[in-house]
């Protein structure tokens, strides 16, 4: 059994460096897109090997065949394969392009924005003859009809226009006759859908009579209906202080805007010390009339008994109220006039 391993291997070993010695060429490199039939894995001197592009490759230049040399070389490639582009696709309107390149293969994405519908294929390809599979697309607006129109009531077109078809984006302004109100959206457009928005209502819009408004009056004596945006004012009587707005608007909803109020003054009520009232210290009994109006500010004096000093503190009127401090004690009758001096009011402030 031995013997005859050895011989297998020893005639092996001859083959082999047989062909080692034997000048010949190895496989061609070809460059990106070059074809041949039928590569083998060793050339012979004097071997010839004709090449060609694949599908997609454009002849270039040069000779297609290379020949293997006595040395063991190939003889010097001089045929090129470029690859087939398409055109330069055109940019597109109201829509997007998705692509790679424009090579032989290659595919372009076509979408549209919202309200622009493809006309055309959504995705095209570049063949091998240089051309796009089919024509680029083009994004169109979508179409409305013509705008709805409120009764006694118009649409004004942004543009100019002619035909029965309005397209997306297109737009109008609504009115009314008068004296009508418009209730709703003034402006109009042709959606994405292909639909109008909805359009506005014109109605007659009317408020009921004016009311007063306890301690106050209104400058109108007109106990009418009132008419859209029409106004009424209100004043307050004597001693009395108007919150709110001073005049009140008839609404789109037929009701009135919300209506001022009438607050009462306040009157500061004790019987000994000193206030500061709008920057002055006025004994009580000097404080006539007794009246502070809505909303102002009255200050009492209190005592720090650790520090022995008096010091302000401030209250405001709140219709008709107006609380008095706690910290504020009010002097009995005999100090009050015997040791008015001593009175937080007039020792050193804290
Ligand atoms: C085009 O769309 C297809 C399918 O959605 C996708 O596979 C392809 O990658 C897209 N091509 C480009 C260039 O974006
Ligand atoms: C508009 O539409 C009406 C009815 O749909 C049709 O009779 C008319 O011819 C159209 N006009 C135009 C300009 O297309």
């Amino acid at each position: 059994m031995a013997p005859t391993l050895a011989l297998l291997l020893l005639c092996q070993l001859a083959l082999y460096t047989a062909v080692a010695s034997k000048k010949g060429c190895d496989r061609p490199i070809l460059s990106d897109g070059m074809n041949t039939e039928g590569l083998q894995r060793f050339y012979s001197p004097g071997d010839m090997v004709a090449l060609s592009c694949k599908i997609g490759y454009t002849t270039f230049t040069g000779s297609r065949h290379i020949v293997c040399t006595a040395s063991g070389e190939w003889t010097k490639l001089r045929f090129k394969c470029s690859s087939i582009s398409c055109s330069l696709p055109e940019a597109l309107d109201h829509g997007d392009m998705e692509l790679m390149d424009i090579q032989y293969q290659s595919a372009i994405n076509y979408t549209c924005h919202e309200g622009y519908t493809l006309q055309g294929a959504s995705t095209i390809k570049c063949l091998a003859d240089g051309e796009w599979s089919e024509p680029h697309p083009k994004c169109l607006p979508v179409n409305c009809g013509l705008p709805p129109i409120p009764k006694l009531g118009k649409a004004v077109y942004d543009r100019v226009f002619t035909g029965n078809t309005t397209v997306f984006g297109f737009g109008v302004t609504y009115q009314c006759l008068n004296p009508l109100v418009l209730i709703g959206n003034e402006r109009g457009m042709c959606l994405s859908n292909g639909k109008w928005t909805e359009p506005p209502e014109c109605k007659f819009v009317s408020c009921p009579a004016p009311k007063g408004i306890p301690n106050g009056y209104m400058t109108t004596d007109a106990k009418r209906e009132h008419g859209y945006k029409e106004t009424v004012r209100y004043g307050c009587n004597l001693d009395y202080v108007l919150e709110g707005p001073l005049e009140i608007e008839c609404l789109k909803t037929g009701d009135w805007s919300e209506k001022p109020t009438c607050q009462a003054s306040c009157s500061v009520d004790i019987k000994r010390g000193r206030i500061l009232y709008r920057g002055k210290k006025i004994w009580i009994e000097n404080f006539t009339p007794n009246k502070v109006s809505h909303k102002e500010l009255v200050s009492f004096y209190c005592m720090n008994e650790e520090k022995k000093c008096g010091y302000a503190v401030s209250s405001q009127c709140i219709d008709a109220t107006l609380k008095i401090p706690e910290c504020f004690e009010e002097p009995g009758k005999w100090s009050y006039l015997a040791y008015s001096s001593y009175l937080p009011s007039e020792i050193k402030q804290c």
